[in-house]
């Protein structure tokens, strides 16, 4: 597929912008649009024999309804979406090209993703696999193969629990009404961890972790899960003197490790 001219709508974001340098890296002419650019959705697809959505998860359907149409027979379309059933069921509804959903597990500003997973989802035609396991393996990724609906519900545990935990912990915080910097005197090493996730998933991309949560359909399973979490602990301490959430927690650790 060294005919492969591939162009990104949301190329001038933060994964569009690291898939592009990926790809020109490794020899490819990459054509990026965003919502200011000169090339617009319309102009890539004439260019390009692959469209890659790498737009905010809220505007991904719209988007892939405007670019599946415009798309031939035999071309890719693909996305770098943090959720994959719906993207991908759109992509394959709106268009007649090979379709694949991927997902790289990990943020753009990562400045080494050699050993890290990325998810691919192909959904339609075999004729670009090959190539896109090929250029994502050359750079050092892990390609995992699984389908939209498992790729979802792993995610409503490694991104929801995980940042919901993330989000009650920082507001929690800010409830006490403590100055951070006063915390910060007397905090320790695990608490220093911590704080530095809670400000990158506060500060840096809040639209992104409201998104993953928002659109998951396991999330609310996952609140259900984290509120009896909560209220099991509450009802452990409760009724002792601490013994019982010792003894909860050895059992969920010879479960888990
Ligand atoms: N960031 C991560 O850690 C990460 C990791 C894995 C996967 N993802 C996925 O990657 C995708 C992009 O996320 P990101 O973090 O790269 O976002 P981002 O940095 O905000 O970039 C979004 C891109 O989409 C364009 N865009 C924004 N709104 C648009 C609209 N309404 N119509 C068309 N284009 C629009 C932006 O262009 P202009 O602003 O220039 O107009 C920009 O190029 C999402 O689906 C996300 O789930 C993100």
């Amino acid at each position: 597929m060294k005919d492969a001219v591939i162009g990104i709508i949301g190329g001038t974001g933060g994964m569009g912008r690291w898939f592009a340098k990926l790809l020109r890296k490794e020899g490819y002419q990459v054509h990026v649009s965003g919502r200011k650019t000169r090339f617009d959705i319309a102009d890539l697809v004439g260019r390009c024999n692959v469209i890659v959505v790498a737009v905010p998860i809220a505007a991904t359907a719209k988007v892939i309804r405007q670019v599946g149409p415009l798309m031939a027979d035999g071309s890719l379309l693909m996305d770098l979406t943090s959720l994959k059933k719906e993207p991908v069921e759109l992509m394959l509804s709106c268009s007649k090209a090979d379709v694949i959903g991927c997902h790289p597990l990990f943020g753009p500003l990562l400045a080494d993703i050699a050993g890290q997973n990325v998810v691919l989802c192909a959904a339609r035609g075999s004729k670009w696999l090959p190539w896109l396991r090929g250029v994502l393996r050359k750079s050092g990724l892990v390609v995992m193969d699984k389908t939209p609906e498992e790729h979802d519900q792993m995610m409503a545990i490694v991104q929801v629990l995980n940042h919901l935990n993330t989000i009650s912990l920082g507001l929690v915080l800010a409830q006490t009404g403590i100055e951070l910097a006063e915390i910060n005197k007397l905090s320790t090493p695990i608490f220093q961890t911590k704080v530095e996730i809670i400000k990158k998933v506060f500060n840096e991309n809040p639209g992104l972790y409201t998104d993953i949560i928002a659109q998951n359909p396991a999330t609310l399973n996952m609140l259900d899960r984290y509120e009896k979490a909560l209220a099991d602990i509450r009802a452990l301490l409760k009724s002792g003197d601490g013994t019982k959430l010792k003894e909860t927690m050895e059992q969920a650790a010879r479960k888990l490790f």
